[in-house]
Order: structure tokens, then C-alpha cells, then sequence
């Protein structure tokens, strides 16, 4: 099949690449030049495992290729997927003016019947809008050219977004007309041999799904962290307790560790867009809103121990931080932990260090660029030399089971911050450390 992918970042690029994989042949659009270019010298402009090489085989095989030129690409196309980003408008609300312009776009342009797909994070009724706006542009030229619009919400994970596109739990696909169906049906048969993941339902239920998603995970996050604020008021130690409650398989263990909080491009605008939707459709989401505070306090709790530990003025005090991204296997830091931690420290007058295998790159061009006061090192251990404490923030493996006498000789004082539980079953106490850590206390 023909296939046009409209946005060439994270989702548009990994999905794009994935249904060339699959044999289609794949366009992908962006409106950025550079990264265009980019991609077409063959750099891949994230970071996200094993997407170099795929990428690099199929523009080898002409299953894929890259241009900022919609109009020329999708007269090929039987599908056109807008990928493009939905970030968080001033008042909260998901911002719809990329998805919106890609619509025109599609309207002006089109010559043949298309099915054109949000796969970008819209809310309800979105669909609606992306129909009106391509319609408003075909009479404009006055032409009845058929069209379908369907939601096909994605729930890829960065850092594992190869195998989570290959091997779908599910693919939800949201359509009004048998054709639109048949053909999303085709196109997904590849990733669904071994078992039928299609799910096929009405516009807005899909459109409600991938919110419906993020918002039970985050909930799980806030919970327990939750939960792990009141271990540490009640003497209680947050990792127990989950062991405690995951064995219960209706509960489980995935996405209830205690931690700095959750971050990423997707859930924390998710969970504030889900809110906004309820609220102009008359409904006050209260325990959703819950979550969002919940996880908006719990950024700053490591912050908030080092402060304990160390006071209020930090001036003079040294800190290494482990890890950047918001979570391992991604470059990307939107809405990290990290940040905001690290933002307090500063304001307060403290030096870091920063090491993260990944998102150094991503901190000194965006994220922390303006920010005094701190420094990043090519090594794990030579951010540690003369610092006060180690803090720990992203789970990357590389700090699973790290050489703690070299962290301890390295380290000034030997005060381990971890806001990923990474070293329960260390024993650190008895290895000389003061260990810190979230839903337990000292
Ligand atoms: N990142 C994730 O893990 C993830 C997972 C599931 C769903 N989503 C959703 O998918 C959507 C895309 O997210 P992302 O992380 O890939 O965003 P991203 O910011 O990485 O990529 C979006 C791309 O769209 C391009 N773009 C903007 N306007 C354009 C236009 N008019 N024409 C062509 N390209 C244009 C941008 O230049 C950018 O490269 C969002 O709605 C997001 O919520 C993201």
C-alpha cells in the first residue's frame, strides 16, 4: 500500500518506518527542513532503539522517503496518517492548530479519494473537525472528491516504540464507513498475525481511548505515590507495600513503582487536555485532576529531601545527577523530573553535575539551557568527584547495579538520592551510605 505520514517525529517516523517494514511504501512529511535533510543523509533525529537500522534498510529498499512536499505525496497515497504534535495549549486544552493546518493541507491538495487518519492525541470530536476543514477546502475548489477521516489513537511507548509498533497489544481504529475499515484492517494484517488485535469501534469512542489509557496509567502513578507519601508518615516502606499489592493480579505490578513522578510528552498534557474536554462538556473530573496535582508535588520530592538534608540555601553544595530523560531508552525530556528538580536545587544556589547516557544533548539545547551552575560529563563516575550527594532520577540500566565503592570514593560525603527505588536490595546502610528515598523514611 501507499502510505503518506504526515509529522516525522517520534510516533510519525517510528510508524512510518514500521508499515515500510511490512512492505508498504512509506512517504514521511515534515514541515521541518533540517530534519528532513537530516533524514535524508541517512541521521535519524531521536534517539530510539533499533530505529537507525530500520530506517536506513527500507530508504535502501525504497520502501521509504522523506520530503517536506505534502501536496506530491500523497497523490500516490491511499492513506495519509496526520502524526503531527498536539502540546498543551495556555488554557490546557490540547492545541489543534498543527493537526488543523495538515487538514487544509489534505483539502487544497488531494485528488484522488483518501483516507486520511488522526493518529495524532486528539480529543473527541476532533475527527469532526479534520472532516469539516478538508470539505470547506474541496468546495473551495469546487470538488466532491470522496474522503473518509478515521481515529487510529497509537500507544506506542518511547523507548521500546519499535517492538510496541510491531507487536501491538491492540489497534484501535475508529471509522464511520466499511471502506475505511477494510483498508486500516489491510494495512494493520501484518502486525496482527498471531492473534486479531483489530479493534474496531465508532470515532469518538477511539478518540476517548488513547485519553481513557493515559489517564488510568497516570492514575496508577499518582496513586502510588500516594500511597508511598503516607509509608513515609507512617513508618511504612512504599517498596514493600507494592510487592504487598501487585501480587494481587488484579492489581499487578506494572506502574505502581514510587518515584519522582511521571513526565514524557504524553501523559501530563493527556491527563490536563482529559480534564479540560470534561470540563467544557459540563463534567468536573475530580479524581483526574487529583492525579495531575498529586504528580505536579511529587516532582519536587527529592528536591524537597535534599532540602531537608541539606537546608534551604544550597550555595556551595555540589550535586550529580543521574539521569535526564523522563524515562530510560529516549532522549526526550519533555516534562522530566529531572528538570524540575534540577531548576530547585539551582534556585537555591547549588552546583550540578549531570550525566544521562541520552538526553545530554536535548538538556543543553533546550531544557536547561539557560540554566547557571551546571555542568555534563561524558561519565557516570566523574560527575561524582567532590560532589555532596548522588541523585538518582531516571532508571536507565546502566545505574541498575553500578561499583558503589567507586561511587563512594568518588563522592565527598556518601549520600545516594534515589527517586527511582533502583537500590532496595543493596543494603547501601550497611555499605557505608545514607541512602534517601521515596515512601520511606529515615
Ligand atoms: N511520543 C509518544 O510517545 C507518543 C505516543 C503516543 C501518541 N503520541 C501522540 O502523537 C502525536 C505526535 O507526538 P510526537 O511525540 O511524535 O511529536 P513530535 O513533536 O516528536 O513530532 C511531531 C512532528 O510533526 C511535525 N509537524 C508539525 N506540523 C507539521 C505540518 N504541518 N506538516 C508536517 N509536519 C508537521 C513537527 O515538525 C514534528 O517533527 C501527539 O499527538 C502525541 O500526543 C505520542
Amino acid at each position: 500500500m501507499n502510505i503518506t505520514v504526515i509529522g516525522s517525529g517520534y510516533v510519525g517516523l517510528v510508524s512510518g518506518t514500521c508499515f515500510a517494514e511490512m512492505g508498504n511504501t512509506v512517504t514521511c512529511i515534515d514541515i521541518d527542513p533540517v530534519k528532513i535533510e537530516k533524514l535524508n543523509q541517512g541521521i535519524v533525529p531521536i534517539f530510539e532503539p533499533g530505529l537507525e537500522t530500520m530506517v536506513l534498510k527500507n530508504v535502501k529498499n525504497k520502501n521509504l522517503s522523506f520530503t517536506t512536499e505534502l501536496s506530491e505525496a500523497i497523490q500516490n497515497s491511499e492513506i495519509a496518517f496526520i502524526a503531527v504534535g498536539t502540546p498543551m495549549g495556555d488554557d490546557g486544552s490540547a492545541d489543534l492548530q498543527y493537526v488543523l493546518a495538515v487538514a487544509k493541507s489534505l483539502g487544497k491538495s488531494m485528488q484522488k479519494r483518501l483516507i486520511v487518519v488522526d493518529k495524532s492525541t486528539v480529543p473527541v470530536g476532533t475527527a469532526d473537525q479534520v472532516k469539516e476543514t478538508i470539505q470547506k477546502e474541496l468546495e473551495l475548489r469546487n470538488s466532491d472528491l470522496e474522503f473518509d477521516v478515521v481515529s487510529n489513537p497509537e500507544f506506542l511507548k518511547e523507548g521500546a516504540a519499535i517492538n510496541d509498533f510491531m507487536k501491538p497489544d491492540r489497534v484501535v481504529v475508529g471509522a464511520d464507513s466499511d471502506y475505511a475499515i477494510d483498508k486500516m484492517k489491510q494495512l494493520y494484517h501484518p502486525f496482527c498475525m498471531s492473534r486479531d488485535r483489530f479493534i474496531s469501534m465508532d470515532i469518538r469512542s477511539a478518540e476517548m481511548t488513547k485519553y481513557a489509557a493515559n489517564a488510568m496509567l497516570a492514575t496508577k502513578i499518582s496513586f502510588m505515590n500516594e500511597i508511598a507519601n503516607i509509608c513515609e508518615k507512617v513508618g511504612a516502606d512504599a517498596n514493600q507495600v507494592r510487592i504487598g499489592i501487585g501480587s494481587d493480579r488484579r492489581i499487578g505490578y506494572s506502574f505502581i513503582y514510587p518515584g519522582a513522578g511521571y513526565g514524557g510528552s504524553c501523559f501530563p498534557k493527556d491527563v490536563k487536555a482529559l480534564t479540560k474536554i470534561a470540563k467544557e462538556n459540563g463534567y468536573t473530573a475530580q479524581l483526574i485532576t487529583a492525579v495531575e496535582e498529586v504528580n505536579d508535588a511529587q516532582k519536587l520530592v527529592i528536591a524537597q529531601k535534599i532540602i531537608t538534608r541539606f537546608g534551604e540555601d544550597l550555595t556551595g553544595f555540589t550535586f550529580g545527577i543521574w539521569g535526564l530523560a523522563f524515562k530510560p531508552g529516549t532522549d526526550d525530556m519533555r516534562e522530566a523530573p529531572a528538570i524540575y528538580v534540577i531548576k530547585e536545587l539551582v534556585k537555591r544556589g547549588a552546583k550540578i553535575k549531570a550525566y544521562d547516557p541520552k538526553a545530554m544533548h536535548e538538556a543543553k539545547t533546550f531544557y536547561l539551557k539557560d540554566l547557571e551552575r551546571i555542568e555534563y560529563f561524558e561519565s557516570k563516575y566523574e560527575i561524582l568527584k567532590n560532589s555532596d550527594a548522588l541523585i538518582l532520577l531516571t532508571e536507565w540500566k546502566e545505574f541498575r547495579s553500578p561499583d558503589f565503592e567507586e561511587i563512594k570514593i568518588q563522592l565527598k560525603t556518601p549520600v545516594i538520592f534515589d527517586g527511582r527505588n533502583q537500590y532496595n536490595t543493596f543494603r547501601l546502610e550497611e555499605k557505608g551510605f545514607e541512602y534517601h528515598q521515596i515512601g520511606k523514611s529515615k
